[in-house]
Formats: structure tokens, sequence, C-alpha cells
């Protein structure tokens, strides 16, 4: 816990916390991390994108690993405890293990991702679709807010671009991944419970509107004759909330509004939006996504206002390995909770690793399930179980191992 405040203290702002990728920021928070690691026995790298990885090494020398861990970026004055407590909850368990890492029939690694909110770039989890081997170098094009593309932001990072593809882990080389997270919603609060595990993340969508109009006069010109961008991206905004209402089962968010010329006394001419569409199934999703463009574009059309829409981010809904999850649900047990499973709406970075691994999650009780905000708490009692859960977990799955395969 005292690690958590001293990671909050890496911020881009001062009197609150902002850790985006790329930042110094970030470059002090993977110090930190990386001499935790190291004390706890493990070899530490920085992968091609800035990922600080651990290992420590199993009975057998170069032995497929365990993969724990989270993210170490933020949101914009974040809560300190969403993705930095599952990189310390990781690094805890291997401190706890480490005499007995020499007998394990897997290396135990831990890594930090680099980047999984998307908070400078629009794109979320590069660090681990590096990892995944699913990293989209069109990303590299994209430029954060002060014009700086993310290719530079990552050479400047002390990654390397040209490496980013063949970053990938083998999916060989990988026994699974398990992520302790916040459960960043209200269920376990409600249900009295410190620990959930997670039965899947939903699918997410991401996408950039831009709607242009004709700037003019806000005093000179009639409204009939108006084309105004912000008009026409507010009543989408509308229309986004109304859909979401009523679709089961869906999210939909427009979180990132920019207008110009941004001034009082002109009519806009162009207005930005980027829209975030989820849903546990990834049919419904793509058939919401539908519905909004075509409205947005109807929308705009009737306004005399152009609209185009980029795709900035699709993330398939994703289960949760049964295997490992029957590993984490005994484990919950075996250390005196209750286990209860429940869905993600929260992305994760357990989703782009499910793609080359097996993965599970372990979601820890938050106060009033405020995340994405200063408030985010969790107590030191369910972080103390969460961590000897994911510990006892490393320890079933290590006993399964030995006795054959640890996944459904
Ligand atoms: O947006 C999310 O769901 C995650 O917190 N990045
Ligand atoms: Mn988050
Ligand atoms: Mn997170």
């Amino acid at each position: 816990m005292a690690r958590v405040g001293l990671l909050a203290g890496c911020s881009e702002d001062s009197g609150r916390l902002t850790r985006r990728f790329g930042t110094p920021a970030l470059a002090d928070a993977g110090e930190l991390v990386s001499d935790w690691m190291r004390a706890a026995g493990m070899t530490v790298r920085r992968d091609a994108i800035g990922n600080v990885i651990g290992r420590i090494e199993g009975a057998e020398p170069g032995a497929p690993a365990l993969l724990l861990g989270s993210h170490l970026d933020t949101v914009p004055d974040a809560g300190r405890y969403d993705g930095a407590l599952g990189v310390l909850a990781a690094i805890a368990v291997v401190e706890r293990l480490r005499e007995a890492a020499g007998r394990l029939p897997f290396a135990l690694e831990v890594v930090a991702f680099a980047d999984e909110e998307g908070s400078r770039f629009g794109t979320a989890f590069l660090g681990s679709s590096v990892l995944a081997g699913s990293f989209d170098r069109v990303a590299l094009a994209r430029l954060d807010a002060d014009g700086v593309s993310l290719e530079d932001a990552i050479r400047g990072f002390g990654g390397d671009p040209a490496a980013l593809d063949g970053a990938g882990r083998e999916a060989g080389s990988l026994v699974g991944y398990a992520e302790l997270h916040i459960e960043q919603g209200p269920v376990l609060e409600e249900l009295g419970l410190p620990l959930g595990v997670v039965s899947g993340i939903a699918g997410q969508t991401r996408a950039a509107l831009r709607f242009t109009g004709r700037p003019g006069h806000a005093g000179t010109v009639p409204m009939e004759l108006r084309r105004d961008a912000l008009a026409a991206a507010a009543q989408t905004v509308g229309e986004v909330e109304a859909v979401a209402r009523h679709t089961p089962g869906l999210v939909a968010t427009v979180g990132d509004v920019s207008v110009s010329p941004g001034v009082a006394n002109v009519i806009p001419g162009q207005a930005d939006l980027v829209l975030d569409v989820r849903h546990p199934e990834d049919a419904d999703r793509h058939w919401a996504v539908a519905l909004l463009r075509r409205r947005a574009g109807e929308i705009a059309s009737a306004r005399g206002v152009e609209c185009a829409w980029e795709p900035l981010h699709e993330q398939a809904a994703v289960r949760c390995d049964p295997g490992l999850t029957g590993r984490m649900w005994q484990a919950v047990q075996d250390v005196g909770a209750e286990p209860h499973a429940l869905a993600s709406g929260a992305g994760h970075d357990a989703a782009t690793m499910a793609a080359i691994t097996p993965v599970t999650m372990l979601f820890v009780r938050c106060a009033g399930g405020v995340s994405h905000h200063p408030g985010e708490s969790v107590s030191e009692a369910d972080v103390a179980v969460g961590v000897d859960a994911l510990t006892r977990f490393v320890e079933l799955v290590a006993e399964r191992l030995s006795k054959g395969t640890v996944t459904s």
C-alpha cells in the first residue's frame, strides 16, 4: 500500500494523478517498479514499447512463464489503484514465492504495461497489444494533443518502433496470464465480498467523429441558414445515450469533445467527438455501432453538416479461461473468501492477452465502485486477501501443471 502511494507520486500534473504513455512520469514509475522487481529476485527488461517485464526462473531455466501484471499508465486525474494495484500485487506474489520459485514448473513473470488507457493517443492497450503480437502499426502515425506522433513518443520513451512487430510473445512461451484489478464497479461492495472472479470482459469500439459545418458570426447568421457543427454533434450525443438506454447490455459514452474555433461569438465550424461503445456480446456491439454511425450521418446531413467517422480501436469481448478461472475460484476459497463471478464492463489488458494465452482476472472491491477518479479507494484488508488469493492461485496452477495442463 505504501508503494501505491509512491507510484501515485509519479504524475505529469501537480496536485492530481495523470500518468500517460511515454511521459517522464511513466518512466519514473517504471524505474520504481523495476527496482521492486529486482528486489524480489527478478531480472528486469523493457520491451520495444516500454513495457517493464520482470522474470524469475522456475525449476527449468527458460521454461514457459505464468505472467502476472497490469498497466502502469492512468487516465487524467486518475485514482491511484487502477492498474498500479495489479502490478504491485504481482510483485508481492513473487516476493512471497521467491524461495519456492526455483521449484515451480514454470517461470514467473510480472509485466507493467506501458499503455492500457490510451489517454494520450486514443488507441487503448498499446502495451499488451505488443506482447500479444496484435500491435497495429497504423497507430504509429497518431498524434497527441501537442502534435507528437506515437512513433516519436515511443522513441523518446526509449522504445524501438522498428522492433514492435517482433516483440510479441510466442504463445508457447506462456502458461497463462492473470491480472488482479480493482472492480471499478459497485457489485462486490453491494454483495459485501472482498474479491470477485471475472467471467468475461466486454468488447469495445472506439471511433472519432468529425462534424464539419460552416463557421459564422453568432450575431448575424439567421438560425435557418446555419450549419452548426456543434449542434449536430450535440444531437448525436443525445442519440448515443438514447440508443444505449434502450438496448439491453449496451453502454455508450462520448467523453471527449472538442470544438473549433471554440469562441462564444462564432458558430462552430467543426466539432470532434470520441465515441466508446461496449457490450458483452460482439454481435450486439457491432449492430449498435452500425446504428449509431448511420444516425450520426442522418443527423448531420439533415443539418447540412458533414460527418466523418474514423475507427480508432476495436477490442473483442473475451471469456476468461475456465481452467485458469477454476484455479482462481479455488484460490479465493482457500484463502477464506467467498468467490463470486462477475463480468467486466471495463476493458483490461487480459482481453488483449487472451489472443495468445489463457487468461483469468481477480477483482478487488473498491469503495462505491468509484474509478477513473481520485476518489478511487480500496481497503488494506481486501488487498491483503487479494494478494493471498493471487499467491494461492500460482501454487494451484503449479500443482495442476505438475499433473498435466492448467487450462480447460
Ligand atoms: O476504459 C476502460 O475500460 C479501461 O479502464 N481502460
Ligand atoms: Mn482504467
Ligand atoms: Mn485498468
